[in-house]
């Protein structure tokens, strides 16, 4: 286990030297783990504490005030099911809860299997195609529930 922290800690560090800008931030060596793994690693913290001459609650403390900062391990796919007011006039709640339904979700997070992240998004910026949902940053306007839970099932078939 000792080896797989040293060789994630190596990682974390090559991520956080590989980074071109002027001026090297804690906000900045955060925005590029969490690009490079899509959330920011326990360990991250330490090693950004390190890296920037900082304390590990110096930057847990600009980590935790930025709501866009998530700690745990997304879902191999991205869904985002947008909930403005365009969308829900056009019948995306029926589809919110049919596909947490399918999914075996409550709310917004990861399925058991990993497979998906649900996330809810206020206005995806298509609003003229509403209901919108986005799979992994591709947007699909004009949804039904039938038509997302399709293209869900081609990327987890037991849906
Ligand atoms: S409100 Fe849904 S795309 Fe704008």
């Amino acid at each position: 286990m000792q080896i797989d922290n040293d060789r994630f800690r190596e990682e974390i560090n090559k991520e956080l030297s590989s980074q071109t800008r002027p001026t090297i931030t804690v906000l900045s060596s955060l925005l590029a783990i969490q690009d490079k793994f899509g959330y920011i690693p326990e360990l991250a913290i330490d090693v950004i504490a390190q890296y920037t001459e900082h304390t590990i609650n110096e930057v847990w403390g600009v980590a935790s005030f930025y709501p866009n900062f998530r700690f745990t391990k997304p879902g191999e796919n991205m869904l985002e099911i947008c909930w403005g007011p365009t969308c829900h006039l056009a019948g995306s709640s029926k589809i919110l809860n049919d596909i947490q339904e399918a999914l075996g979700l409550d709310g917004e997070g990861e399925t058991i299997n990993n497979k998906f992240t649900l996330k809810y998004n206020t206005c995806l910026g298509a609003c003229s195609q509403a209901p919108v949902i986005s799979i992994n940053h591709d947007f699909i306007g004009n949804s039904t529930s039938e038509s997302v839970l399709e293209k869900l099932s081609k990327i987890d078939p037991k849906l």
